[in-house]
């Protein structure tokens, strides 16, 4: 029995926010300025961008945003948007990144 919670206890202490686990809104931005600047606003020092694509910013402030939901959806093709072939964990810190973009 203590085993057990001993084993629970760890498993916790991961789930909340080991940095192995937690998604890493660093890494997001850089793959966004990487990858999505050229269609779309990443970032609020961003100056210029193009109106083709929803900024980051504005994706982030929908009402029906959801962090996770963004990361599924970045891993399917969009029809728009160029087939990236993202990685689950990108997709992830992606995700977290621009969740970070919504207003407190
Ligand atoms: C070649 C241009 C282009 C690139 C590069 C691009 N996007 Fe897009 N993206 C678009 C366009 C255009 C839309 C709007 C699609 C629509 O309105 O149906 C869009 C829409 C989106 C949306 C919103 C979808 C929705 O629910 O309305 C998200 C999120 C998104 N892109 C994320 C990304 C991320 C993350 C990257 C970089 C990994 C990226 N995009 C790279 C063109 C691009």
């Amino acid at each position: 029995m203590r085993a057990l919670a001993f084993v629970v206890t760890l498993m916790n202490l991961c789930w909340a926010g080991g940095p192995l686990l937690a998604a890493d809104a660093d890494n997001g931005r850089t793959l966004a300025e990487r990858w999505c600047v050229g269609c779309h606003v990443v970032s609020g020092e961003q100056r210029k961008g193009t109106d083709i694509a929803p900024s980051f910013a504005s994706i982030a402030e929908r009402s029906n945003f959801n962090e996770e939901k963004l990361a599924f959806f970045l891993l399917e093709p969009h029809p728009v948007m160029p087939s990236m072939a993202l990685s689950r964990d990108e997709a992830r810190n992606l995700s977290a990144y621009i969740a970070e973009q919504k207003r407190p």
